[in-house]
């Protein structure tokens, strides 16, 4: 058992002085908008989970500068050396490569980890990282139950570890200027903000079968139950199965859920109704391909719709976004774009675009925090607040009921069926997080 306190407030590093902190701005800054830089010291990264996007996170990390990847830590030996491999190419040093994360932050001399394993993971990974001493870019969602989503919350909290979780969206410049012109009253009253992604969900063969020899499928499930392994529930595709990804809404239509919650500045919805299922792909996936959310808060409803089955929009354009109704016009905002549609025939529409490399952006936000020790765009209780909103969705799809929701207590009120599912059980001998 480790004899960490995170409630220690330390130093770890020598890298936080005042100087390296402004010339580690300064170089990350410029980095990002690419003019180049003379490197501050390097910060040590560890990687935890190599597949799709620990690797992305790993780049982003490298094209910000002034990191090295010092280690990578995967439960397939075949992501791990790819990733190592590539890593080796890239930075010209090779990571030291383990199968586990345990052994990772034991071993390993590392100042930040990235965790990029499945959601179902990164509650006791995250802890443990914490528990080292370690800042953090922790991939979202930020945990498959509310509870775990408290316990990393609380944990963080109390201690003096940066945390910054991976809703890039914050970074869209988009999703400001359309808050901005809410707040200046281009809509009139906003009433009603609708949040969508539709797409065809591709699927892969759901026969059970042996895992690939590379795979270490019963530390892949870890705390999860141990299901039947399938290409259908492996790698990348475990975001439409139950016991892992929790489904479209909770893996994808997050971003826009919680791009939602920051541009309006809401907390979380406190009445959820859901309605949907399996119209299309029954049998191959285990959440559903048709969805309709309503999350009311306390200043308005925020509507969540998605269909995976291929049907696009009138304008396919507004596939995936948020709509804001006002009784004097609409606007409907995308990563990089947003659009004024007014009311009334002889008002102008308007269209706004703002590229960006919303990736690099926050992981240059996450490392300029560790070296300032300024607090990140997007700290882990939005994450909390983002992951159980869209969490507390899916309860109410699940328990076939309407979930009213305390945000002071944290508690579902009068709905037993329901509350039982804000925790889960883990699989011997993993320990859930949250005791209470
Ligand atoms: N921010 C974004 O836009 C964005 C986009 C895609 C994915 N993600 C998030 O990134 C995370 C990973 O998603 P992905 O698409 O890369 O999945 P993936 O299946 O491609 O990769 C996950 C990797 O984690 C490994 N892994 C599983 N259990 C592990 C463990 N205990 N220790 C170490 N490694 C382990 C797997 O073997 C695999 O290599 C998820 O949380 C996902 O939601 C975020």
């Amino acid at each position: 058992m480790s004899t960490f306190d995170p409630t220690t407030k330390t130093n770890r590093r020598g890298f936080l002085s005042a100087t390296a902190a402004t010339a580690g701005t300064l170089a990350l800054a410029r980095s990002v908008h690419g003019r180049g830089a003379a490197a501050p010291k390097a910060l040590k990264m560890g990687v935890i989970g190599v597949g799709w996007y620990g690797m992305v996170d790993a780049m982003a990390a490298l094209k910000v500068g002034g990191v090295e990847v010092t280690a990578v830590c995967d439960v397939d030996s075949e992501h791990l050396n790819a990733a190592a491999d590539q890593l080796e190419k890239l930075q010209g040093k090779r990571p030291a490569t383990y199968k586990l994360h345990a052994e990772m932050l034991k071993k390993a001399d590392l100042d930040v980890v990235a965790i990029g394993s499945p959601p179902h993971w990164h509650a006791l990974q995250l802890i443990d990282c914490i528990k080292h001493g370690l800042d953090v870019y922790e991939e979202k969602p930020l945990a498959y139950d509310i509870r775990e989503g408290r316990a990393m919350a609380d944990c963080v909290s109390k201690s003096d570890r940066i945390v910054q979780v991976g809703f890039q969206r914050r970074q869209s410049a988009a999703f400001k200027q359309a808050a901005a012109a809410v707040k200046a009253g281009k809509i009139g009253q906003l009433v009603q903000a609708d949040v969508q992604i539709h797409h065809r969900a591709g699927t892969k063969d759901t026969t059970p079968q042996a895992p690939p020899a590379a795979l270490d499928w019963d530390l892949w499930c870890g705390p999860a139950p141990k299901i039947p392994y399938s290409p259908q529930v492996g790698h990348k595709s475990w975001r439409l199965e139950t016991t892992t990804g929790h489904g479209h809404l909770v893996d994808w239509g997050i971003h826009n859920v919680d791009a939602t919650r920051m541009m309006l500045g809401l907390g979380m919805p406190n009445r959820i109704t859901a309605a949907g299922g399996i119209y299309h792909l029954q049998g191959k996936i285990t959440t559903p391909d048709t969805l309709t959310v309503h999350f009311d808060f306390d200043r308005l409803p925020v509507v969540w719709r998605h269909r995976l089955w291929g049907a696009t929009e009138y304008n396919p354009e507004v596939n995936n976004g948020v709509f804001l109704y006002g009784d004097e016009g609409t606007i409907f905002v995308s990563d990089q774009k947003w659009v004024f549609v007014p009311t009334g025939k002889s008002a102008q529409r308007e269209e706004h675009t703002a590229p960006a490399d919303l990736g690099a952006l926050h992981m240059a936000n996450f490392l300029d925090c560790v070296r300032t020790r300024k607090q990140p765009d997007c700290q882990i209780e939005q994450g909390f607040q983002a992951t159980a909103t869209v969490q507390l969705a899916m309860i109410a799809y699940e328990s076939a009921s309407v979930v009213q929701w305390d945000s002071k207590t944290e508690q579902i009120l009068h709905n037993p069926a329901a509350a039982k599912l804000l925790k889960r059980e883990y699989r011997k001998p993993y320990v859930h997080p949250y005791q209470g």
